[in-house]
């Protein structure tokens, strides 16, 4: 299994990594088995699996409720779980309390906070507890409303400056890694160059020592104009599309169900000789 360890390794040896984000049992058994050694639970299920225009009104229980369905999907890769809005936000206590939720209920390893300034503080607690501790910086989602946007972040020197100087004190207060997103590919450098554990880039140019990209990105399931930063390497829209009106047009014919998707009261029906006539799913 994936641990904290080997991703530090990884930096250390010069290997570069992928990380992709994951919020149900099946598609984080299929990146797990494809040997993605990250999977993060990311609160971006606000908008591609539960509708909401932005991060903000996910729930900590709706991260769990992920959490745990991903968890029960792999085996092998780290799992990090992406503290929601508001469940790190009034106190240290309530960080610890919610962070320890993502490791004890959600199965998880490790969590990721978006952030510098006080939150250097959390994560010192949290990782002096035992609770590993994935920074976020740049273009922070969360900050959506104080960032005017989803904008580009650290593109003064000023910025710049604090952007690098949060990544030292995070690093420093006992991170394991640090996602950069949504910044110039100079100053991402700047920042892999500085810091002893990797970077995580989204948006963030080629210099990081890691990539992440959100599933429904990677895969073409969502549509229309794609962000600068994401490649998508399917694109599964247009053949669930295809496949769903395929269907549709199969049962109006009258096709579909073939014999062989029969069942009969003695099991030897059409399609079914000599096979046990089993219903379920994920037998593999
Ligand atoms: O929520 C998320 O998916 C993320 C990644 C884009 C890093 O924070």
């Amino acid at each position: 299994m994936t641990t904290i360890l080997d991703v530090q390794r990884f930096k250390d040896e010069g290997r570069r990594f992928a990380m992709l984000t994951a919020y149900d049992y099946l598609s984080a058994q299929i990146l797990d088995q494809a040997g993605i050694p990250i999977l993060l639970v990311g609160d971006s299920l606000g908008m591609v699996m539960l509708g909401y225009p932005t991060t903000l009104p996910v729930t900590l229980d709706e991260m769990i409720h992920h959490a745990k369905a991903v968890a029960r999907g792999a085996r092998q890769a780290l799992l990090v779980g992406d503290m929601p809005f508001m469940s790190y936000h009034t106190s240290i206590e309530q960080a610890i309390a919610s962070g320890g939720r993502f490791l004890q209920e959600g199965g998880m390893h490790a969590v990721k906070l978006e952030g510098g300034g006080r939150i250097v503080e959390i994560t010192h607690r949290l990782t002096s507890l035992g609770i590993p501790v994935m920074g976020h910086l740049g273009l922070t989602p969360q900050f959506v409303h104080q960032m005017g946007g989803f904008k580009v972040q650290g593109k003064t020197e000023a910025q710049a400056a604090r952007i690098l100087a949060d990544a030292t004190e995070l690093e420093q207060a006992g991170a394991f890694s640090l996602v950069l997103e949504g910044v110039p590919s100079d100053l991402a450098a700047r920042v892999t160059r500085a810091l002893r554990v990797p970077t995580i880039g989204i948006g963030a140019g080629p210099s990081t020592d890691a990539q992440v990209l959100v599933f429904h990105d990677l895969l073409g399931l969502t549509t229309g104009k794609a962000p600068k930063f994401v490649k998508r390497y399917a694109h599964l829209a247009n053949q669930v599309t295809a496949a769903a009106q395929q269907f549709a047009e199969e049962v109006g014919r009258g096709v579909f169900p073939g014999p062989e998707h029969e069942y009969s009261a003695n099991g030897s029906g059409p399609g079914v000789t000599g096979e046990r006539q089993e219903v379920r799913y994920g037998a593999g």
